[in-house]
């Protein structure tokens, strides 16, 4: 081990929680039908546009030069299939409807324990999820989209409610709050829209009557900049300039050791990935459902000498998403150097493991 690399632990005490690991937009001024796009952003970069959040979208609007150009395509494409999922982006897979429900509407609600569709655009209270504190009721009428931005800048996301048990926790809440008789927005809503790159985002930003499918066939989403970068549905086969992303972390999928996949990022890319907070746990969980092995690295070592785990960057591990009973020091030092992997399939929990053991790996472009 390298003892600078003590130096630096020492000396890096404080965790740092200043991260900005935006995806990075590129703007292509070239004309181009959506799928055409498609291709052009797959070659070069990772894909057609991405957008998870009101920041992503900011970051795109700053990429796109405003030389005049009003529509550009992002990487939304309607599927046809409509499914209801929770804002998370998880597929709703429980779905504890009341009699007659659901009937048109496109967000969801609890009365009683039981789920009606709504408008989305009838502002009801609302609850958030929150880490620490579980369900958050927010005491203000705000239609689904909104309700959505409010708990995602002050807690975490609207609140899943995806089986018995939390339908019952939510309903003994909402009971406690005296509100057994309203009309409460969950995090429950349905669309027929995908990414192309297959991410799971619930982020929408329909300008106001859209998508409105004029003449049957608009399967393809464009930003439109004379409307605050806010979306419209076009028909695909349009041609519009367009906006790439480049995910920030990439997953290798070659099977490496620990240090083979240090060597190969250190070479090809900046370095293995250090998950230092929940959101760059988060961009993990993204990426590492495209792995070919059920464990992935990240650059999380072992030192039998200090007795901790750390960061290949130097940083500290202030942030933890242990596997139960894994990352533990004792248990770490009975055999080979450990080094850590995070799960690819279902929860991402991390993970040691000896470090010659042969996996994919994610590299960080940042
Ligand atoms: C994304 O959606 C797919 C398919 O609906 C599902 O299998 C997967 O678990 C979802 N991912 C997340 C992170 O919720
Ligand atoms: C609350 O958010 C956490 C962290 O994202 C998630 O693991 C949990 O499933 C969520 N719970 C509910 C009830 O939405
Ligand atoms: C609910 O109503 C009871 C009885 O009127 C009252 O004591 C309690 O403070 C109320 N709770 C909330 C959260 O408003
Ligand atoms: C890596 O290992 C996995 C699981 O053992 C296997 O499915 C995959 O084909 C391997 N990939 C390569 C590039 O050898
Ligand atoms: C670490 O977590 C994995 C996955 O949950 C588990 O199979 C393994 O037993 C844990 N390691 C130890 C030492 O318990």
């Amino acid at each position: 081990m390298d003892p600078t690399l003590y130096f630096i632990l020492l000396l890096s005490a404080l965790c740092s929680v200043s991260e900005c690991v935006q995806r990075q937009y590129h703007f292509i001024n070239e004309s181009k039908s959506w799928t055409e796009a498609q291709r052009y952003c797959r070659e070069k970069y990772t894909d057609l546009a991405t957008v998870d959040d009101m920041n992503d979208m900011n970051e795109m609007k700053k990429s796109l030069n405003d030389g005049g150009v009003q529509l550009v395509w992002i990487g939304l494409q309607k599927t046809g299939r409509d499914e209801w999922r929770w804002s998370s982006g998880e597929p709703a897979l429980y779905l504890n409807w009341a009699p007659g429900q659901p009937e048109r509407a496109e967000c969801g609600m609890m009365l009683k324990g039981q789920f009606h569709d709504l408008p989305c655009s009838t502002p009801k209270y609302f609850i958030c999820n929150h880490t620490n504190t579980g369900p958050v009721l927010i005491y203000q009428e705000k239609n689904w989209r909104d309700a959505q931005s409010h708990c995602r800048q002050n807690h975490i996301d609207l609140i899943s409610v995806r089986n018995q048990e939390e339908i019952q926790q939510i309903k003994k809440f909402i009971s406690n709050n005296n509100l057994s008789g309203s009309w409460i927005l969950i995090g429950l809503f349905r669309d027929s829209w995908q990414w192309s790159d297959q991410s799971n985002s619930s982020f929408r930003y329909w300008r106001t009557g859209e998508p409105n499918n004029i003449g049957g066939h608009e399967d393809c989403t464009a930003v439109d900049q004379k409307s605050q970068g806010q979306w419209i549905d076009d028909s695909c086969d349009k041609q519009y300039p367009f906006v790439c992303h480049e995910d920030k972390l990439i997953v290798i999928r070659e099977n490496l050791t620990w240090s083979e996949a240090l060597r190969y990022c250190r070479q090809n890319h900046v370095d293995l990935v250090s998950v230092h907070s929940e959101e760059i746990q988060r961009r993990v969980k993204n990426v590492v459902k495209l792995a070919s092995t059920a464990e992935v690295w990240m650059g999380l070592r072992h030192s039998c000498i200090v007795g901790i785990w750390f960061w290949v960057n130097g940083e500290t591990v202030c942030y933890q998403n242990w596997a139960p009973r894994n990352g533990s020091s004792e248990e770490d030092c009975k055999d080979s150097v450990r080094s850590g992997a995070v799960q690819s399939g279902g929860d991402p929990l991390w993970i040691s493991r000896p470090e010659n053991t042969k996996l994919n790996f994610i590299c960080r472009n940042y």
